[in-house]
């Protein structure tokens, strides 16, 4: 495998709209982000992805661009953008924007074009296509419900959203719109960005015949989802796109793929994939309900350590995946995947472990690092975001109460993880002094970074110790190409792996066991005679402070006891 320089760095994600208001309107700003860099710094982050920043009337918060050249005024202006990737050069990290491709806003200058001339050029930017009989072209659904096609005022045509219908799909068969986004992504990469988080991007081939398919629910439509999974070729836009832009800035582009074919991992994130890597979504796809959050699936532990095992071994000799435990899509992965006996401070930095030093890039998002958790609503009209609004009212067309069909928003929503971040415990937690635009997650007085950073035993200073040791010149070799092979799969609640690095040349060799105990009960693992070489058993972390108790174990007994919620790494 090629070295690359992004190999052995560590993300972060910003919801800018909810990190840090300077400003006093109640919105997240690019200002706040820059104030809040040598706190990133510290934390051990190199890499940090900015959700959508560009102009948009936020119809599905910054995911709906009306123009990719302007920052959203709310956000601030093209000088603090400037300012804000020269402060993070200083301090030696890199910036990401997130590039928002499949779809754009109906508010953009080309989609208003279109619609006041339906059958000129910039109608050939988008999927405007003749009715049948009077009727939408096809039957899919859009990915927030409801059809995907949308009327053309004055004609007979409608025009294709696969998301919102205020975000209609752009047509990637056109070469003068596909010119036009290239144009536009290297002038960003001009500017001196590290690279993109990229939007969605799966579904930019259509099948231009746009047939319609057997219907999978009551509503006689079918996600359209269905339409990405049959049509071939989007491969050969992404190498399009490689050649046309990334490639010469030598970027780093992380792709949010869902519904990859099979096997086609390495045609993804090889030496020479389409991308730099891609997110490991596997545990989170598992969670999703067949027909909405309603059905939602419980998963048991070993399903969901399995399955990230899973996808750890396919990648392995392969490329490298993005690890994640949430982002701004997803529910607070506390929440979600400690089990409930695990729902405290030491659950949150074993979670941590297990996660962060897979083999792979850990992406973590705002607020993780201190142990962020879902936030309980009382009524569907606290929630912002689209999704929850329309995946509620599947819950109640399903036959669920509106408590039942709360719950489940309580529990999937993604606006989990777009409340403001929790700075300190005062009045609008230090992220704004006026009301903020989403309401905060009233555990903001206990959860906080300020009280956080003044305790050695906390999240956060547990988060920091373990960037360190994921970064330091002892294992960072081993923690970046370290082989990932699991361990003590048959033992009930134990998550555990090795990383185990060889350098051919001189014969070095480094074998790190992480391991976790996730059940109720303690668990004897037995870690195998020493090898001779070996100069010793050392417990590198230990999310209970229980460094040298286990070292002394392993030592005189050739075992470690974990007890329930005990996360430790050693070097064997
Ligand atoms: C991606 C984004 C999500 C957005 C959607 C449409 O899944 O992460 O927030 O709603 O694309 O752009
Ligand atoms: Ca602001």
């Amino acid at each position: 495998m090629k070295k690359k320089w992004w190999h052995d760095k560590i993300a972060y994600q910003i919801y800018p709209k909810s990190f840090l208001d300077t400003n006093g309107d109640g919105i997240g700003d690019l200002r706040g982000i820059i104030s809040k860099l040598d706190y990133l710094k510290e934390l051990g982050i190199d890499i940090i992805w900015l959700s959508p920043i560009y102009q948009s009337p936020f119809v599905d918060q910054g995911y709906d661009i009306s123009d990719y050249y302007k920052i959203a005024r709310e956000f601030g202006t093209m000088e603090e953008f400037d300012e804000l990737l020269e402060e993070t050069k200083k301090r030696g990290m890199y910036v990401l924007m997130d590039l928002v491709v499949n779809h754009c806003s109906d508010r953009h200058e080309w989609f208003q074009k279109a619609l006041a001339d339906p059958y000129g050029k910039y109608a050939e930017y988008f999927h405007f296509v003749k009715g049948k009989d009077g009727k939408e072209p096809s039957n899919y659904r859009s990915y927030f419900g409801g059809s995907a096609w949308e009327p053309v005022p004055g004609t007979d045509l409608y025009y294709l959203h696969m998301f919102a219908k205020e975000q209609p799909d752009l047509n990637w068969e056109n070469p003068e719109l596909r010119e036009e986004i290239y144009k536009m992504i290297n002038w960003w990469l001009d500017k001196g960005l590290a690279g993109f988080r990229i939007d969605a991007i799966i579904n930019i081939k259509k099948d231009l015949d746009f047939p319609s398919f057997e219907p999978d629910g009551p509503d006689g439509l079918v996600s359209c989802v269905k339409m990405v999974e049959e049509v071939e070729g989007v491969g050969e836009y992404f190498e399009d796109i490689k050649r046309s832009t990334f490639e010469k800035y030598d970027a780093f582009t992380v792709a949010e793929v869902f519904n990859m074919k099979e096997d086609e991992l390495s045609e993804f994130i090889g030496d020479n994939g389409h991308f730099s890597t891609m997110f490991d979504f596997s545990a989170h796809t598992l969670l999703q309900g067949e027909k909405g959050w309603y059905n939602a699936r419980k998963l048991s532990f070993k399903e969901w350590r399995d399955t990230i095992f899973d996808a750890q071994k396919k990648a392995q000799g392969k490329g490298f995946l993005s690890n994640i435990i949430e982002n701004h899509d997803e529910p607070r992965g506390a929440s979600r995947f400690l089990p409930e006996h695990a729902q405290n401070e030491a659950g949150k930095k074993m979670l941590a472990t297990t996660s962060l030093l897979l083999r792979g890039i850990p992406f973590i998002y705002q607020g993780q690092e201190i142990g962020m958790t879902n936030c309980r609503r009382n009524d569907i009209s606290e929630y912002d975001d689209i999704s929850t609004k329309d995946q509620y009212q599947e819950a109640l067309r399903a036959g669920c109460s509106t408590i039942q069909a709360l719950e489940i928003c309580y529990e999937n929503s993604r606006d989990n993880g777009r409340t403001p971040m929790q700075w300190d415990g005062g009045k609008g937690a230090g992220f704004t002094e006026s009301a903020p635009w989403l309401a905060l997650n009233p555990n903001y007085t206990e959860i906080n970074v300020a009280e956080q950073e003044s305790r050695p035993d906390s999240v956060l200073s547990y988060y920091k110790a373990l960037t360190a040791l994921k970064k330091s010149d002892e294992y960072k070799e081993t923690f970046t190409y370290g082989e990932f092979v699991p361990a003590y799969e048959d033992k009930d609640g134990i998550f555990a792996y090795h990383r185990i690095w060889e350098d051919g040349t001189d014969r070095r060799r480094q074998d790190i066991l992480v391991a976790a105990n996730y059940g109720t009960e303690p668990c004897t693992l037995e870690l195998g005679a020493p090898d001779s070489e070996r100069t010793g058993i050392k417990a590198l972390l230990s999310n209970t402070g229980r460094e040298k108790e286990r070292e002394e174990q392993a030592a005189s007994t050739g075992c470690i006891t974990l007890e329930s919620c005990e996360a430790v790494v050693l070097c064997i």
